[in-house]
């Protein structure tokens, strides 16, 4: 199973519509695959679900992490970085079986310039020491907030492009 993981829990996020985007364009190229948003963690995670505990509503989200064999996670800047929450979900996820040799690709955008780099290159060293694939070709989207039409999808030629490759790379991978 392929999940899309929107990794930030704030509501009306960008993330989640890049995720949605991401998703049917897989689908148009025959490849079925689910979103995890983190708007779906328990409030309660911080206090239930670290560290050896575990709640009823975080055993359904391990199912589906445990399930999953790849993994494209949507990453949006936050102070120059990836949001704290996406580290507290792989912290609160199994160790080490939740992401051991299963296979990502990473995508980072802002409103600002950078598209995340930074926080891409920080989450890909988190990637690298659970033991996960990290595809080569990352995707920075900058200022996400003139990237969709009124529909929600992607329009400009390079951005299309880019993600369409990064798409095709993902699905060999
Ligand atoms: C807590 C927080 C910190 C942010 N920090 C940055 C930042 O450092 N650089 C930047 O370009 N945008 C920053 N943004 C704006 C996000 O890049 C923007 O909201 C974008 O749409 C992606 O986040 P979203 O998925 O929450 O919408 C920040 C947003 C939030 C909520």
């Amino acid at each position: 199973m392929t999940t899309i993981i929107s990794g930030t829990n704030r509501s009306g996020s960008n993330t989640l519509k890049l995720s949605k985007y991401y998703q049917k364009q897989l689908a148009l190229k025959g490849h079925i695959s689910e979103i995890l948003s983190l708007t779906d963690l328990p409030d309660t995670l911080i206090s239930t679900d670290l560290y050896g505990k575990r709640s009823e509503a975080f055993k359904i989200i391990q199912e589906k992490v445990t399930a999953s064999s790849k993994f494209l996670f949507i990453i949006p800047e936050y102070n120059g970085g990836y949001p704290g929450v996406l580290k507290t979900f792989i912290d609160a996820c199994k160790f080490p079986e939740s992401f051991f040799s299963k296979k990502s690709a990473l995508v980072g955008l802002s409103t600002g310039k950078y598209g995340n780099v930074r926080g891409v290159d920080h989450f890909t060293g988190i990637c690298h020491y659970v033991n996960m694939h990290v595809l080569p070709l990352r995707i920075h989207i900058a200022s996400i907030d003139k990237e969709f039409d009124e529909n929600g999808n992607l329009f400009k030629d390079d951005t299309v492009r880019f993600v369409n490759q990064q798409i095709d790379q993902f699905l060999l991978f």
